[in-house]
């Protein structure tokens, strides 16, 4: 027989901050958000991630997730798919207020404001959780200073996944400080593909009808004057960037801005 000794959990690397779970929010059976304590020294810029996870095993187990809340906020805020059989997700949709959450003092991501060359409008287009960067984005000032208009289109396949959609439409328009901007510059444009909803379809099928540009009355997307923003699945990923690149738009990045960027939205497998 084999013994097994126990081992006494190592804490986790000085590469992690350890955060307490502030509170747990589960929008359906597959999605959730939580907010956590933010170590002073955690910065980021609007739109980026980080390694977020749990000890397991003795191990820390890390996902990148990105930040929802906005650099300025006191605490951090996720948006998680809940994944049944997934390594990180099926024990991170458990976790309660007080719990301990790792993240990764490294930040990172293209989905950040200097990576785009000037404009006038912003384009942000996200679907399911691919919207969390867009959410720290439509919170962040410098955004507003940079564009004459900010538009965020969010895309899901039933109603109930449109995340912060109440925030979106009835509280962020009145913030204290960030409500005037918010009521000059940001559209909010979400779109559901398999129930009933006001406005029904893929972005790209709307971008490419032509619906999505009648629906805001902006006009289709011109080089000289939009700048685009796309989060979610590697197959979203490719059909607007085709749809993009077909305009001649290039693709930005830290060494070099561009017409547009793109960031893979965070699915555990
Ligand atoms: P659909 O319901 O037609 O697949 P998911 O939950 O799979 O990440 O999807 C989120 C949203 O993204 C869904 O509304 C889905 O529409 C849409 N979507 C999936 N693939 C694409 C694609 N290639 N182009 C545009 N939208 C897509």
């Amino acid at each position: 027989a084999t013994a097994r000794i126990a081992q006494p959990a190592a804490p986790p690397p000085a590469a992690l901050f350890r955060e307490r779970v502030l509170t747990v929010h589960h929008w359906t059976e597959s999605l959730f958000s939580f907010t956590c304590t933010r170590d002073p020294a955690f910065r980021f810029q609007a739109g980026q991630f980080a390694m977020i996870g749990l000890m397991v095993e003795g191990r820390p187990l890390l996902r990148a997730y990105s930040m929802v809340s906005a650099p300025y906020e006191e605490h951090l805020e996720f948006l998680s798919i809940k994944v049944p059989n997934g390594p990180l997700t099926s024990r991170l949709q458990h976790i309660r207020p007080g719990d301990e959450v790792l993240v990764g003092r490294k930040a990172t991501g293209t989905l950040v404001v200097d990576n785009l060359l000037p404009g006038r409008t912003l384009w942000m287009l996200g679907t399911g959780t691919g919207l969390a960067p867009f959410m720290s984005l439509v919170k962040e000032p410098e955004v507003y200073d940079r564009f004459e208009r900010v538009v965020l289109t969010h895309t899901v396949r039933e109603v109930a996944e449109l995340a912060y959609h109440d925030y979106l439409t009835r509280e962020l328009p009145q913030h204290e400080f960030l409500g005037g901007m918010v009521r000059e510059k940001l559209l909010y444009y979400p779109s559901v593909t398999r129930e009933a909803f006001h406005t029904r379809g893929r972005i790209t099928d709307l971008i490419r009808s032509g619906r999505l540009f009648a629906d805001l009355g902006l006009p289709p997307f011109r080089i000289e004057e939009d700048r685009v923003m796309l989060c979610g699945s590697p197959a979203l990923l490719a059909d607007a960037r085709g749809l993009l690149e077909g305009q001649g738009f290039v693709e930005g990045s830290g060494s070099a801005p561009g017409h547009y960027v793109i960031e893979r939205a965070f699915v555990e497998k």
